[in-house]
């Protein structure tokens, strides 16, 4: 069943999806900063939206308000038909979680191992008995190349093997929802490939919604379905990802591709 809803999702055309996420007229600052000013977009179930835009437009402050880690000023987000800024308190914990957070900097518990670090969540919060976790646990650092790993601690561990247990841990509990900040920009060239591969085969298993704020190009043409430039706390264009990339139609989009690829 999930595999033809996923197949559904996959397939239909973005209109004729239901949107899983609803943002609409988001507005948010900082004191008397503006950072988000005035965002409205859909992002239909299955699809992968591409975030890009230059340091400090506001991508990993949108992602924040979408799990609803930071209160928006005005407006709304909805995801998956519950409203984020509406919530009340045990809403917005079944919101945050269905939804796994990937960060730039990995944040793994530095004391657990790798496995300990995948279980605990389920364990405490989901209220899985140790066993069905660690075989849970197991089972995921093998999807991501890491079952030799298991035991070991994340300073033993590359940055790209952090982050692939970091997907691992997220995908512990079982989200309908991933949301990736810069999840390859720490990482040196080889490493940035094993964790996009794992980023494009966990999109590829389980079909659910993701959104990735990344500069990586190829991954984004291929995995994307959707990219959008943000920049100002606004959306400057919004395509599907092909078109974004091969033919923008905004100036600031074209400005901003030719400088990422000569980064
Ligand atoms: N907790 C905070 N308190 C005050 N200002 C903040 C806070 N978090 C972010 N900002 C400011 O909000 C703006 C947007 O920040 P944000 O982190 O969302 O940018 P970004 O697009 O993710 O940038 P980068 O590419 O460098 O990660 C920046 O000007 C930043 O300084
Ligand atoms: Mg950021």
């Amino acid at each position: 069943m999930a595999t033809d809803l996923i197949a559904t999702a996959a397939t239909a055309p973005a209109a004729e999806r239901q949107a899983f996420i609803r943002i609409r007229d988001v507005r948010k600052s900082y004191g008397a900063v503006p950072v988000l000013n005035g965002i409205s977009l859909d992002v239909a179930e299955g699809e992968v939206l591409v975030l890009c835009g230059p340091s400090g437009c506001g991508k990993s402050t949108l992602l924040r308000c979408i799990n609803g880690l930071e209160t928006i000023n005005s407006g709304d987000i909805a995801v998956d038909g519950r409203s984020v800024s509406a919530a009340r308190t045990d809403e917005l914990q079944k919101i945050r979680l269905s939804t796994g957070f990937v960060f730039q900097n990995f944040n793994l518990f530095p004391h657990m191992t790798a496995l300990q670090n995948i279980t605990i969540a389920p364990v405490k919060i989901l209220g899985l008995s140790q066993r069905d976790a660690t075989d849970r646990g197991r089972q995921l650092l093998e999807r991501v190349g890491m079952a030799e790993k298991a035991d070991v601690f994340p300073f033993q561990l590359s940055g790209g093997q952090r982050q692939r247990v970091a997907i691992a841990r997220a995908l512990a509990m079982e989200p309908t929802l991933m949301l990736f900040d810069e999840p390859t920009s720490a990482l040196d060239p080889e490493m940035r490939e094993e964790v996009l591969q794992v980023i494009r085969q966990v999109h590829h298993d389980h079909g659910m919604t993701m959104v990735v704020v990344t500069h990586e190009i190829g991954f984004a043409r291929n995995v994307g379905s959707r990219a959008m430039l943000l920049d100002g706390g606004e959306i400057v264009e919004e395509a599907p990802a092909r078109t974004f990339f091969a033919s923008p139609t905004h100036e600031r989009t074209r400005r901003f591709l030719r400088a990422i690829v000569n980064e």
